[in-house]
């Protein structure tokens, strides 16, 4: 299947490196406003036409699929192009800037009969498909708390805030993990620049279970954290991506608690148990995200872990937490 990409800044290398490795497409075109980054890339022995202007992809009736990664003010006009030029689209996160366009790409996706896919990179690591398998085993007990540090000295956007940025990866974790959505979102931002968005963020999720979830995210920390607790009322992980191999342990702690008669108070018993380091496969997870991205469209019944649906919902959220950010940390109710 003939591809293109579109935007080949930070993100797109990354595509070109994998879409070059997988068996079922290849790129026939990379798009890029900057003749200068064009010039940068090399493609080895792929012959892919170089091009600043998207309308070739457009008019060429064998290039089947457009794989996007530009700005994400950018996202939606030019999915909504590709859709209407009857290509499959493969959207880098997030889906879009707003739930109103993320809805109008799906429309535009199903009346088409396309293929609308987001790559939500951390749905497919082995390590969050290992949480999932782990969490939801009756020894994991119900799920109490998610808590996220994703800090760094990140690039500062023009067009989006660091939640669009990097809390975007949290809550679709958290929506792949939880079989339900948030029932209100609260989230305090940090404008460090005036004519810049927030840099920094602390968002809160809650839930009608009682289960309960922090992210801490923010472009200014001179050191890089990606480190993750999931509480569970019987087992505890702690998830840190930057460990090459052991990203996963799982603690065998916590409490018990027991009801006391005729009381009104609880008793807390704490347990201390094994602590285990599970193996994880070393598989990158865009080339996983490429693959399922294929069989969508080669196989209309497949159910993907991502899709414009999965990214309208992530967009919902980060669009409600935006929200709750200009009024001061007041909670909004999805
Ligand atoms: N999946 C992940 O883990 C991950 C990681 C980083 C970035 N991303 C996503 O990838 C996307 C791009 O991010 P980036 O950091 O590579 O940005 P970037 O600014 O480094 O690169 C964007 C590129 O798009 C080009 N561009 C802009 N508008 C264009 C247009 N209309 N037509 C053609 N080219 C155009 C720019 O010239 C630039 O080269 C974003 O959506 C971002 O969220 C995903």
């Amino acid at each position: 299947m003939n591809v293109g990409i579109v935007g080949i800044g930070y993100w797109g290398p990354n595509l070109v490196r994998n879409l070059n490795e997988n068996k079922e497409f290849k790129i026939k075109y990379i798009c890029d406003l900057s003749r200068a980054k064009l010039n940068k890339i090399n493609l080895a022995d792929n012959e892919a036409i170089k091009t600043t202007n998207i309308k070739d992809l457009l008019l060429d009736k064998n290039l089947a699929a457009v794989f996007i990664a530009t700005p994400v003010n950018t996202h939606f006009k030019l999915a909504k192009l590709c859709l209407k030029a009857n290509k499959h689209v493969f959207v880098e996160k997030p889906l879009s800037d707003s739930k109103q366009n993320c809805t109008a790409l799906i429309e535009l996706a199903k009346k088409k009969s396309l293929s609308l896919f987001v790559d939500h990179t951390f749905l497919y690591t082995p390590a969050v498909m290992k949480i999932k398998k782990i969490s939801q085993k009756k020894d994991f007990g119900n799920l109490i708390y998610y808590d996220s540090t994703r800090i760094n000295l990140g690039l500062i956007q023009d067009d989006i805030n660091v939640l669009w940025d990097l809390a975007v990866h949290d809550i679709s974790i958290l929506n792949y993990l939880c079989n339900e959505k948030p029932e209100k979102v609260s989230c305090v931002g940090h404008k460090y620049i005036p004519s810049k968005p927030e840099t920094a963020a602390y968002l809160t999720l809650k839930y009608r279970s009682n289960f309960i979830a922090h992210i801490n995210v923010n472009w200014l920390s001179p050191v890089k954290i990606r480190k993750t607790i999931l509480g569970g009322s019987k087992k505890m992980i702690v998830y840190n991506d930057l460990e090459p191999s052991d990203k996963l342990t799982i603690y065998n702690k916590g409490i018990d608690v027991i009801k006391k008669e005729k009381s009104t108070t609880n008793l807390i018993k704490y347990k201390v148990g094994d602590t285990i380091v599970p193996s994880l496969k070393m598989k990158e997870a865009l080339s996983q995200a490429i693959s399922d991205f294929y069989q969508t469209i080669v196989n209309k019944k497949f159910k993907s872990k991502s899709n414009g649906t999965k990214g309208l919902e992530v967009v919902e959220i980060l669009e409600a937490a935006t929200k709750s950010m200009k009024l001061e940390g007041k909670s909004i109710i999805i």
